[in-house]
């Protein structure tokens, strides 16, 4: 949710760090800070409410000089978004600390330093971690050791990085349930929650594991110890996307840029995954094929936009493969005395693979193991590393490369395209007909959402029936009716306009009431088994007159009226249709937030990625 950086180098790091920052804005932008070693080994610190470039901004008055530093910037967890609140929190005047995460107990540790009279700034739960580390270094003498003492004390999920005056070429890491990566540099290094932090210093990374604890220093390097305190050797991988993953580019938004990158972003989930006219189930990974001949039905766990991808397979497992599907919110699942039948897989989605409930739900699902019915566990995830990976039994990444709009785009789209590899992977009847026409749909399926994106002029024309409205109503059935929920989340989340999904079937039990001229309605109508049976209830919307938007198949016989506006999607396989339709929706909540001038890649209240429960 916050974002951490922080470098020990051989120059100056204010422009490193603040690099840093604008790159994790996403994380989280309701205030920033950095706190830096001047040569003359005091601590100085910058803070602002607000977004980096208010921060930015103060240091163009007031420059920080020093050669290592930390620098955050925040989701508000504990204490209001302010200046006062805003990381790095200061202990002794000699230690500084940037934390992510939520520390549970802060309140009994915070009683006790205050017993001990420690006076606190601010209103947050990092404060109390600062205290405990400078208090701890007073008798170790050592910032490693102060800590992970400290650690010992804390329940929650956190990383954070430490420095301390009196450890003037030394800052440690950590981190628990929170990622954070080292970036190794030539004789200089760097820590940050997402890579992407990094890629203007370095392109070679190591994932921390849960637990690690990492010191970075001028005479050692890199040490790494294990949560068992063990000294650990961790691989340094090669980052694999390009460093334009984290610009604009000719875009004016990082969403719009995404939704484009759609096409290509899918062709390269599809890579090396289909032979001829089938899916390599290999592709899984090792041991899949015979756990896959097993499973008997699928438990799917998700958040947000990714568990309405899960929403969609349920309907693909089902149907092209005939197995049992549930699909729950992790935040749910996690807290539910689940009923494992036998022989179930396990499958979560993640596009951050870091989702605190997601990763929960995978951990509560691995404690019931040996005593439930679950199989083994797969992750359908964008981040390479990630927490939910590694503890993953198998995983498949999609690769829509770095996502930096909040709001998720083109790893939905590619989350689906998985879960139909995985369908396809899961049927009793490999290699038949369906298979062959499904693999066939989806090599085509790039040049289709092309076409769709081709669709980009006339939504925008659209959009302006949307901007002064307060509410929306979005309509699909069968695989389209999480489709509609996602639009319907979509935009709510970057044009705060109020919008909800129902299935069409639905309309008349309740919803019905709502639908007057104000209510702008948009229904996504393929061409499929159900489309006779959705238009009689669009039907009920022209009726209470309604202004309605629909969203069909060239070969739907829908005529435009007066209250009817209809905008046609290249047509594709029924089955690939929730993939395509997935574009207009997402266009279409891009423009009306344009329109209402709100800002698109960073929302209000929200964060990109949610490692806090
Ligand atoms: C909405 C959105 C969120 C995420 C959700 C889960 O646009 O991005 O609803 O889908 O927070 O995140 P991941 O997929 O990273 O687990």
């Amino acid at each position: 949710m916050c974002g951490i950086v922080a470098a020990l180098a051989a120059r100056n790091v204010q422009g490193i760090l603040l690099e840093g920052l604008k790159r994790l804005e996403y994380r989280g932008y309701d205030s920033a800070g950095m706190a830096v070693l001047n040569e003359a080994g005091a601590l100085t610190r910058q803070r602002a409410k607000g977004k980096v470039a208010a921060l930015e901004e103060k240091l163009v008055h007031g420059a920080l000089t020093g050669r290592i530093g930390i620098a955050h910037t925040r989701w508000a967890t504990h204490g209001k978004p302010s200046e006062v609140n805003a990381h790095p929190h200061l202990a002794r005047e000699r230690l500084a600390i940037v934390h992510n995460g939520i520390i549970e107990n802060f309140e009994p540790l915070k009683r006790e330093l205050e017993g001990d009279g420690v006076v606190f700034e601010s209103e947050t739960d990092t404060e109390v971690v600062a205290h405990l580390i400078a208090r701890a270094f007073v008798e170790t003498d050592d910032l490693l050791a102060a800590v992970q003492t400290t650690l010992d004390r804390i329940d929650g999920a956190y990383a954070l990085a430490v420095m301390h005056a009196d450890a003037p070429r030394e800052i440690v890491g950590a981190r628990k349930g929170s990622p954070l990566v080292v970036g190794v540099g030539i004789d200089e290094n760097f820590l940050a929650s997402d890579a992407l932090a990094l890629l203007q210093v370095t392109d070679r990374f190591i994932y921390l594991q849960e637990g690690d604890v990492v010191r970075l220093s001028d005479n050692r390097g890199i040490e790494i110890v294990a949560a068992d305190g063990s000294p650990a050797e961790r691989p340094v991988h090669a980052f694999e996307h390009g460093d334009s993953a984290a610009s604009r580019g000719e875009y004016r938004h990082f969403m719009l840029k995404e939704i484009h990158e759609q096409p290509a972003v899918i062709a390269a989930t599809l890579e090396g995954r289909l032979s001829g006219s089938h899916v390599l189930e290999s592709s899984f990974g090792v041991g899949a094929r015979g756990l896959f001949e097993r499973v008997a039905q699928v438990h799917i766990v998700a958040c947000g936009t990714s568990y309405h991808a899960g929403m969609v397979a349920r309907y693909w497992l089902e149907k092209l493969a005939g197995l049992p599907t549930t699909v729950e919110v992790a935040s749910e699942y996690r807290y539910r005395e689940v009923v494992v039948p036998a022989d179930t897989l396990f499958v979560t989605l993640s596009q951050s693979g870091e989702t605190a409930d997601t990763l929960a739900a995978l951990r509560y699902a691995k404690s019931r193991a040996k005593t439930s019915g679950y199989l083994g566990a797969l992750a359908i995830c964008n981040v390479p590393g990630s927490s939910l990976t590694r503890e993953s039994d198998l995983a498949l990444m999609t690769q829509a490369g770095p996502e930096i709009g909040v709001a998720s785009t083109k790893a939905f789209t590619t989350q689906l395209v998985a879960l139909m590899l995985l369908t396809l992977s899961l049927r009793k009847s490999r290699g038949d007909e369906r298979e062959t026409t499904l693999v066939q749909a989806l090599r085509g399926l790039p040049t289709v959402l092309d076409s769709a994106l081709a669709m980009d002029g006339p939504i925008a024309e659209l959009s302006e029936a949307f901007a002064e409205k307060h509410h929306a109503l979005f309509l699909g059935r069968g695989t389209q009716f999480p489709i509609a929920l996602e639009g319907a989340l979509k935009l709510k989340e970057i044009s705060y306009i109020h919008a909800e999904a129902y299935p069409a079937g639905e309309l008349k039990h309740g919803p019905l009431a709502l639908v007057d001229a104000d209510m702008p309605v948009v229904a996504v109508a393929p061409n499929d088994e159900l489309l006779e049976k959705l238009k009689s209830n669009l039907q009920e919307v022209r009726a209470r007159g309604g202004e309605l938007f629909v969203f069909a198949d060239e070969g739907v016989a829908l005529t435009a009226a007066d209250n009817l506006r209809v905008l046609h999607v290249p047509a594709v396989d029924e089955f690939l249709a929730p993939i395509v339709y997935t574009i207009p929706l997402q266009l279409l909540s891009y423009h009306v937030a344009v329109l209402k001038g709100t800002d698109v890649d960073q929302p209000r209240n929200l964060a990109k990625s949610v490692t806090v429960e």
